[in-house]
């Protein structure tokens, strides 16, 4: 795409439609006659006259303390209400009640990932006992309660899964920052979240190396506390139980080991408390298209039904399946479909705790064969990766998926035919799943057992879900036309957030303002759900997604805001004005290229580009760095003074740069194309 002349001002999405439309793969007899969705007739089930009844399907996969009267409560778009009436526990959902039939199968298998580690089985009873003793702890050492929020920073190591499940006992609201962000970023989640607790870990494995993670929470501490927000107490599992692995020392009267203290909790009970469908299960938060990160806020009714539901018909999760999704529990891929969705359903869920190319990219092939892992799900970045080291790598392997999942970005076909052919050895069923932290669970899909699979194309809707496809001005494409657009869902969904934690308008303002025709209307028809996708419907009925219309970057499947990344570069003094821009990548989908001008009296250095990477990782995390800062002597700008992402993005991707002259400093284009 590089080389072809491209006017800047076409966007993306126009530029992706040109892809050409791929052939067709047929699911095999085999994975069909196991299928849990076998035929249509789910798609009459779950059609728009039987909305929103259609979803009791997925309530009654779970266990309700009090049965709920109103599927779903409408009253108040675009607050929707699922299942209200409802009492439930997502803890017990996902061990309890399994007890009975499976309490001596795996629940969790846990792949450390210095590969002489031994892996780690933990059984449903064992999750049970562990999970019962955690709350005991959270409930009378930390004072926690139903509707307190416990803010997590934890690696991919099993207690992360205890840690959750036993804040969901309680009904304490979890939210999980994913590890690889910096302590900073940590401390601002737990302020906007009101968190008195932290539940971290002193170390993880990464890339071979052992990480002081603990050091982070002190970091975390002071920013939270900046903010106005007191952590009153540290709780830190060991990567090692009893051999504290962090440089970082503890604080005394703050930070408490678990292993010392559960101790006192051995043997513990704690009932699941009775919660209302509505209560709050999780906030999970992510970037947007202001510096600011938003937190998800999900229920416990609606989203634990649509997570099960979704992975049983979408995922085929039966309760004797192995279950490996790659993707880390600090993202919501992980919330859904590694810990609730397959737990919900009895299967065994494999928490691999590193980078999937370590110590070798046949690495993840050795955990498929030993384990028997016939579910594997993984991001196209994860999949690129592993194809460009070791393409044949997979071929050498003794196992068998049945199914297999690509998800948090397109896929390109070529990469999508590798992972089918070699990766799946043409057997195992794609599911090209795309969603949102926002939607709690998939949204456009193939279902494996049933559709045929169209590499780079997610699918239609999954049952239930109806997406539509709007031009600028609010039209409805017409369905199939094959024309670029932003896509929206009509109709309200289970698993979708509730709000943003703290920020009613902001919620309303972000996912319906824009198609949204009366503000005052109580009909849900009224309040199609704006994605923030660009997206095409092709004549079969499936949706290709083209990438972010906001201001958001996809990086390996990690949702970066570029105002977040230019807003933490200007935290150097040397940094007047930034400006991201993503740039193609063949490995990563896109990586961010910041520019920066400087202040009078600075002037460009490599050591100043190096200044502003590590303060992107330090402020953000260290995935947050860019691929590359240009330092400039100028932002080409508008005459009314807007930096012009386009033409920096353009520059950065190669491309044409298109008509400048309109521009107040067209000189300084030339400039930047020349620099080294
Ligand atoms: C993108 C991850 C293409 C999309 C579950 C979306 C995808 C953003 C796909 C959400 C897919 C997700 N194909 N693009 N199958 N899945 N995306 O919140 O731009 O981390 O808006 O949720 O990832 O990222 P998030």
């Amino acid at each position: 795409m590089a080389d072809k002349k491209i006017d800047s001002e076409v966007s993306e999405a126009q530029i992706a439609v040109h892809w050409k439309e791929e052939g067709y793969f047929k699911p095999s007899e085999k994975f069909k006659s196991q299928a849990n969705v076998k035929d249509n007739s789910i798609f009459k089930r779950f059609s728009m006259e039987n909305f929103p009844e259609c979803y009791k399907e997925y309530a009654d996969m779970l266990d309700w303390y009090e049965p709920y009267t109103k599927v779903l409560d409408s009253s108040n778009p675009p607050f929707f209400k699922w299942f209200t009436g409802g009492k439930l526990n997502a803890s017990y959902n996902c061990i309890d009640r399994h007890l009975e039939k499976h309490r001596n199968k795996t629940a969790i298998h846990f792949v450390p990932e210095p590969e002489e580690e031994a892996i780690q089985h933990m059984t449903y009873q064992e999750l049970y006992i562990k999970v019962n003793e955690f709350s005991a702890l959270l409930r009378d050492f930390c004072g926690v309660k139903a509707g307190d929020t416990v803010t997590l920073h934890m690696p991919m190591i099993p207690e992360i899964a205890v840690a959750m499940l036993a804040c969901a006992r309680l009904g304490a609201i979890h939210s999980q920052v994913f590890s690889g962000f910096s302590g900073k970023a940590c401390g601002e989640r737990v302020a906007d979240a009101k968190s008195k607790v932290l539940i971290t870990a002193d170390s993880y494995y990464r890339g071979g190396t052992l990480i002081d993670h603990k050091e982070k929470a002190d970091i975390a501490y002071d920013e939270a506390l900046k903010e106005g927000q007191k952590i009153e107490k540290i709780l830190i599992f060991e990567r090692y139980p009893g051999k504290y692995s962090a440089k970082t020392p503890l604080v005394e009267g703050r930070d408490y080991l678990v292993n010392d203290v559960i101790k006192k909790y051995y043997h513990a009970k704690v009932d699941p408390v009775a919660l209302a469908s509505e209560d709050s299960l999780f906030i999970m938060y992510t970037s947007g298209s202001t510096g600011k990160p938003k937190g998800a806020q999900h229920s416990i009714g609606g989203y634990l039904a649509y997570v099960t539901g979704t992975s049983k018909y979408v995922q085929d999760i039966h309760p004797e399946d192995v279950y490996w999704c790659m993707a880390d529990i600090g993202w919501i891929t992980g919330h859904s479909y590694i810990i609730y969705g397959p737990l919900a359903l009895a299967a065994s869920s494999v928490i691999y705790e590193g980078v999937p190319t370590h110590p070798d990219a046949s690495r993840p092939w050795r955990v498929a064969e030993e384990l028997d892992v016939n579910i594997f799900h993984t991001s196209p970045t994860a999949i690129r990766a592993l194809r460009r080291i070791g393409p044949d790598e997979p071929t050498k392997y003794n196992y068998h998926f049945k199914h297999m999942t690509t998800v948090g970005e397109p896929i390109e076909p070529e990469v999508w035919r590798w992972y089918y052919n070699i990766v799946g050895k043409k057997e195992a069923s794609v599911v090209d799943t795309w969603w949102q932290t926002e939607t709690g669970g998939f949204l456009c899909s193939t279902l494996p057992g049933i559709h045929d699979m169209k590499p780079g194309s997610a699918g239609p809707g999954v049952p239930g879900i109806y997406p539509i496809i709007f031009d600028e001005e609010g039209n409805p494409l017409p369905a199939g036309s094959g024309k670029a657009g932003n896509i929206c869902i009509q109709n309200p969904w289970p698993g979708r957030m509730l709000t943003i934690w703290g920020d009613d308008a902001r919620f309303v303002r972000q996912y319906y303002q824009r198609y949204n025709k009366d503000p005052k209307s109580k009909d849900w028809h009224d309040w199609p759900y704006f994605a923030g996708d660009g997206a095409v419907e092709a004549a079969d009925g499936y949706f290709r997604i083209l990438g972010r219309i906001d201001d958001v970057i996809n990086v390996a499947g990690h949702r970066l805001g570029t105002k977040e990344l230019e807003s933490a570069a200007l935290m150097c003094q040397e940094v007047g004005e930034a400006a991201v821009v993503p740039v193609s990548d063949p490995i990563k989908g896109k990586i961010p290229h910041i520019f920066v001008s400087l202040k009078p009296g600075y002037t460009a250095s490599t050591e100043l580009q190096k200044k502003v990477t590590d303060t992107l990782a330090k402020e953000i995390g260290p995935f947050a760095k860019p691929g590359k800062v240009w330092i400039v002597s100028d932002m080409p700008k508008t005459r009314s003074g807007k930096i012009m992402r386009r033409i920096l993005s353009a520059i950065a991707n190669k491309q044409d740069v298109g008509d400048i002259t309109t521009l107040a400093n067209p000189q300084v284009v030339e400039e930047i194309i020349n620099m080294p």
